[in-house]
């Protein structure tokens, strides 16, 4: 865990009078896995949006490997490499799971132009498709619908497909949100696989806390917009400012209750 991958210096995002992301700096470390967390409008999912091209920024810089790509469109942010997960509507419903993760794989060599020879490159592509329905274990469902299996693997089949797009930063968007506890444990124990692989970065939001404890190596903790603070995740915990953030959040909750 060395070289930064990302660089991201006072990054901005307003609406109208909303100060959505308000100066956030951080570096992100080739191959980690960091979890970005904080209350309800904390400016999770805005940062989100501004590092996948889906919203430009109000100011500030973002680098991927020493690149400017801020406010390139999102196509072009995930064919440089940063690939998020989408809704579960983006699978194709009617295809079997292994077809969904086939057709990730060939719009990825098309691409890259290596599509020299449908015949062998297809060859590759069965067996890149087994190699990431194995890693996640999707691999028994693999000749079923997609629309006819489990919210919890539908989910693990959006993985899939980003990881078909063969990026270097994966943003994983409460890849846990809905699942039952198993599910949730299944999760994070194939996102512990995946890291130690050592082939991704991966950048994920998480209310769950457990999840975040167990799968990060630091955390970002976000307060109406900027990073409250950025460490190893037992230096977060103890942290007494993100104690105060979080009961904030609590007592609000008993309010509105
Ligand atoms: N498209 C938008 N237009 C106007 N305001 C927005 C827009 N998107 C987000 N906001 C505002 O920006 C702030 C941050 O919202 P954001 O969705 O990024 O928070 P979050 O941390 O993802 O919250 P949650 O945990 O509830 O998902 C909030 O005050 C929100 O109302
Ligand atoms: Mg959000």
């Amino acid at each position: 865990m060395s070289k930064p991958i990302l660089e991201i210096k006072n990054l901005r995002k307003s609406f109208g009078g909303v100060n959505a992301v308000s100066g956030v700096n951080l570096t992100v470390k080739e191959k980690e896995t960091l979890a970005i967390i904080g209350p309800n409008g904390a400016g999770k999912t805005t940062f989100y949006n501004l590092l996948s091209g889906r919203m430009v920024p109000s100011g500030g810089s973002i680098l991927l490997n020493g690149q400017d790509i801020t406010g390139l469109p999102p196509h072009k942010v995930s064919r440089m490499g940063i690939s998020r997960s989408f809704q579960i509507n983006n699978i194709f419903t009617d295809f079997t799971v292994r077809e969904n993760v086939e057709v990730a794989l060939t719009a990825l060599h098309k691409q890259s132009r290596r599509w020299y020879n449908f015949a062998s490159n297809n060859r590759q592509i069965q067996e890149e498709a087994e190699k990431i329905l194995e890693r996640l274990a999707l691999k028994d469902l693999a000749h079923q619908r997609a629309g006819t299996i489990s919210y919890g693997d539908k989910r693990l089949l959006e993985i899939a497909v980003v990881l078909a797009t063969a990026p270097s930063i994966v943003l994983l968007d409460e890849p846990t949100a809905g699942m039952t506890p198993e599910e949730t444990r299944k999760v994070i124990n194939l996102i512990h696989n995946l890291s130690s692989t050592g082939e991704y970065t991966f950048l994920i939001t998480e209310h769950d806390m457990e999840v975040v404890f167990s799968v990060a190596d630091r955390i970002m903790v976000m307060h109406r917009g900027s990073p409250l603070v950025i460490g190893e995740p037992e230096e977060v915990r103890q942290n007494p400012e993100v104690r105060v953030a979080y009961l904030g959040e609590e007592l609000e909750e008993e309010q509105s209750a």
